[in-house]
């Protein structure tokens, strides 16, 4: 949460830096702001809103500075207005800073501050820090790097700082713990941000800045980077492969639809290279190389928050099914605290697009430090929970840049489908004959999602016909429970609808009480997964009045005399159906958001990568 995007160089800093925070704005939209040092003063700018908003209020005063540093909020600590809007300036008007993170022990050090005579502008935690910075430097005569070492000994939380001093126009520092940088290094240029994507239109060699890290970024020396005990430290050198094409629109009007219409491509991407139907294999090289510690565990742990957590549901069903392997699913949030058993018995897989998630990287450190073996199932390459595990799969879903997660969950659900059929096979749970089926269906998904995106105009109907409705319900069973939760996650975090995910028979113990006739209940009744059940389920709903649309297969009677709405889609095999089942309900939340509208690709109150708390 909050994008950080900074340069050092020869060329106008300005303009890069708001090209970046527009890149980053998916990390936190409700304030912007940028700082400079074109001769020896600071030159800031703030504003409540988006990042155009910013551009504007800085049109016509653009420093020709080529040092600066913006910043994209989404706010923890005060409301989102001008004041709290980063950077923020200290005390004594010399240091400019920008945070990505919580001082957790802000207030007490407020308090010394206070005492000391300082003097705060905004609520933030981040004004506090650079402060305390600002303390040492002015106590102790000592430079900035060495002033913001002490400081940060002094803190707890997460953070990615980044400050400028300007009586050194020449120097940036940055420190980071938890929270990500990318410093990417260009032709006697340095950009650094919080992910690559800001990054990869001017150089595609970056370093990552790990934990308790300080990298000193100056115009003469070029890049250091050190411990807070000052030893330097000598770094590898990354290749970004990122296409600038893949964080651009391309002609849809939102991130969201073109990412759900990436689907066919992004599965089949995920399966490249680590399937082959003719031969009846499936190879994932992390997997490989760890098969002997996963198989022979006492069970799995899969870890993941929001969409990832539903992954890793279906995960659970997939595990337990195919490999018969013990398996648990675990929010990283309740996981990290509640002093969970774990050992080196265990595996930890642990699901993120964006290999950012505060939470599920603290969940992934507390199961390694205890023993286990964690294996991560991420998106983004190079991302901080991909760097940490001891072995891994990326989905290669490609940017998934609107906030909604679509193509990060069917590239995880076909992820571990892989690892499920993989494992299975090795232990001898499914037969070769059960596995050349599965192995042969799988790569058909990529064509059967095709075929529900040609749906979309029924599905807009069906959205203009629920776009009104306050609440509504989902229901699945097996593995389209998942899918349910799925499903009104989707419509709640774009539509604002209050929406639930139940599974079907669960209705009956308590939601049922909601249902009436303005209630759409949405049902996932595809073949397999109970079908008879769930059909038991929508005479329930039927019978108090609730409007009924059904996700089934293609030539479905049974349902369709039940359901106001039917959407027909391909059948497959039981543990594939979410890949297919999760695709109209995806479009069905974009078109109700779009109807009401709301910002799809940046909904109130959310970020994409959750670096908070
Ligand atoms: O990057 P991650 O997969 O770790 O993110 C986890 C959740 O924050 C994320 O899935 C969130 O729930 C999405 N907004 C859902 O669409």
């Amino acid at each position: 949460m909050c994008g950080i995007m900074a340069y050092l160089g020869n060329q106008k800093a300005a303009p890069i830096i708001l090209e970046g925070l527009k890149r980053l704005e998916y990390r936190g939209y409700d304030s912007a702001g940028m700082v400079m040092i074109p001769d020896d003063s600071l030159v800031l700018f703030k504003k409540k809103g988006k990042v155009s908003q910013l551009e504007a209020a800085m049109k016509d005063h653009q420093p020709k500075a080529t040092i600066g540093m913006g910043h994209t909020r989404w706010a923890t600590h005060g409301v989102p207005d001008d004041i709290n809007a980063h950077p923020h300036i200290t005390h004594s008007g010399r240091l400019a800073i920008i945070h990505n993170g919580i001082v957790e022990n802000y207030s007490e050090l407020k308090t010394a501050l206070l005492k000391e005579g300082y003097t705060f502008k905004s609520e933030t935690d981040t004004e506090v820090f650079g402060n305390l910075v600002d303390y040492y430097m002015h106590r102790d005569e000592t430079s900035l790097e060495i002033a913001m070492s002490k400081a940060l000994k002094k803190i707890h939380g997460a953070y990615a700082f980044v400050m400028m001093d300007r009586q050194d126009p020449d120097r940036l520092i940055v420190a980071k713990r938890q929270s990500p940088i990318v410093i990417g290094i260009g032709d006697e240029e340095f950009f650094v941000a919080s992910d690559a994507t800001p990054i990869i239109q001017h150089t595609n060699k970056v370093i990552y800045l790990e934990d308790n890290e300080i990298a000193v970024i100056d115009r003469s020396q070029g890049l250091i980077i050190k411990n807070y005990d000052n030893r330097v430290l000598s770094k590898e050198v990354h290749q970004l492969d990122l296409k600038l094409e893949e964080l651009e629109k391309g002609g849809y009007e939102h991130f969201m639809l073109k990412e759900i219409y990436n689907q066919p491509q992004s599965i089949s991407d995920c399966m490249r290279g680590r399937v082959n139907s003719d031969e009846s294999w499936i190879v994932l090289g992390g997997l490989k190389s760890s098969l002997d510690k996963i198989l022979d565990c006492r069970r799995i742990v899969m870890i993941g928050c929001g969409t990832s957590w539903h992954s890793a549901l279906i995960g659970e069903y997939l595990f337990e099914d195919l490999a018969r392997i013990s398996t648990e699913v675990e929010y990283a949030s309740e996981f990290r605290y509640r002093n969970p058993v774990i050992d080196s018995n265990d595996v930890a897989i642990v699901i993120s697009q964006s290999g950012e998630t505060i939470d599920t990287l603290a969940a992934a450190e507390l199961a390694k430090s205890r023993g286990a073996f964690v294996y991560g199932v991420v998106n983004v390459v190079g991302s901080s929970i991909a760097r940490m595990t001891d072995s891994g799969s990326y989905i290669h879903a490609g940017p998934e840049i609107g906030v909604a997660s679509t193509k990060a969950f069917t590239g995880q659900v076909t992820l571990l489908t892989l690892m499920a059929l993989m494992l299975g096979r090795k232990k001898g749970n499914i037969s070769q004959k059960t596995y050349k089926k599965l192995i042969s269906e799988l790569e058909k998904i990529p064509s059967y999602v095709s075929e529900v995106l040609e749906l979309t105009e029924q599905i807009k109907y069906i959205a203009s016909e629920i776009k009104d409705c306050p609440n509504a319900l989902y229901l699945g069973r097996g593995y389209n429970f998942p899918v349910a939760l799925e499903g009104a996650l989707k419509l709640k975090e774009i539509s604002y609808i209050h929406a639930e995910g139940y599974p079907a028979a669960e209705m009956k113990h308590g939601p049922i009480a909601l249902i009436d006739e303005n209630m759409p209940v949405i049902v996932i009744a595809t073949n397999g997964s109970d079908y008879d059940k769930v059909v038991n389920n929508i005479q329930e709903v039927k019978s108090r009045k609730a409007k009924i649309i059904a996700i089934v297969n293609r030539g479905d009677h049974v349902v369709k005399g039940l359901a106001d709405h039917v959407i027909e889609v391909p059948e497959t095999l039981d543990p594939l159906t979410p890949l297919v089942s999760v695709i109209p309900l995806q479009l069905l939340s974009y078109y109700v958001a779009v109807m009401r509208n709301c910002n799809v690709d940046q909904p109130r109150n959310l970020a994409k990568s959750v670096t908070v708390e």
